[in-house]
């Protein structure tokens, strides 16, 4: 139940796949609302300091989600998946797993390129490793803009993959991330 099977997901693959999707959801929606807000609002700051820190912690979770997707290979495709339809979610799947590391990543760039560590919650900071032009830091702005709207796009088609092959094709897609055990299979 905890780990993969060759046909289905693992309660650890699914907790971490909704976690760090509701998370990136969240945090986009977030930095969108944030960036419209002007310096006289009271959550001028306050939105800024909770973005960074739930960003901070994606990055951590991501780190953990992929040291356990090396030690729990996840499930081969179900026998409706078409061949183009494997290669396009597996390339998907890269892209999305691309945008959950380098959003962090490109956020710390910008918010610690002056040298400022970053406030996670008041209870500890993370510090500034480098500090970066202020050309790079304008890259990095960019790429974070480009990457977090560009998720969205992303995730309208997988998660439409995903309707469409539990509600046309009837498939076990959908199911298998949402629980941890085989939809087509009975023990009696
Ligand atoms: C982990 C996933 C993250 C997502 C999905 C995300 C998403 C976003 C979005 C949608 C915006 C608004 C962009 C705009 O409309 O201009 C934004 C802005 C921003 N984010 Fe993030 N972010 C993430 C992580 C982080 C982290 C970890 C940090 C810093 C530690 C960070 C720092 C910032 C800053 C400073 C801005 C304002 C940039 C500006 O000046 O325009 N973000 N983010
Ligand atoms: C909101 C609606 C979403 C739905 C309905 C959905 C559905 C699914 C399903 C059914 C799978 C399994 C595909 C398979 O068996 O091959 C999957 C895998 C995956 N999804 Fe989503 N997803 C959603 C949002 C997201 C978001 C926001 C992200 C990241 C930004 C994401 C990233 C991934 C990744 C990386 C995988 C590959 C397995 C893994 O590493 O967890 N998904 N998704």
């Amino acid at each position: 139940m905890w780990r993969n099977g060759s046909d289905r997901y693992g309660l650890v693959a699914i907790l971490f796949h909704w976690i760090v999707a509701l998370a990136m959801l969240g945090l986009i929606g977030l930095g969108a609302w944030m960036v419209g807000l002007t310096y006289y609002d009271p959550w001028y700051n306050r939105s800024l300091a909770l973005h960074k820190a739930f960003g901070v912690l994606v990055l951590v979770l991501a780190a953990a989600k992929f040291g356990w997707r090396i030690a729990d290979r996840p499930p081969g495709f179900g026998p409706e998946v078409k061949a183009w339809e494997r290669a396009a979610a597996t390339a998907m799947h890269w892209l999305l797993n691309a945008a959950i590391v380098l959003l962090p990543v490109t956020g710390y760039l910008i918010s610690t390129s002056e040298g400022a560590g970053i406030d996670i919650f008041g209870l500890f900071q993370v510090p500034a490793l480098f500090v970066i032009s202020e050309g790079t830091r304008d890259l990095a702005i960019e790429v974070h803009f480009y990457l977090a709207y560009g998720v969205l796009a992303l995730v309208a088609v997988h998660a439409g993959a995903a309707l469409k092959h539990h509600l046309v094709d009837r498939g076990s897609t959908l199911r298998r991330m949402l629980v941890p055990r085989s939809p087509s299979r009975r023990v009696d």
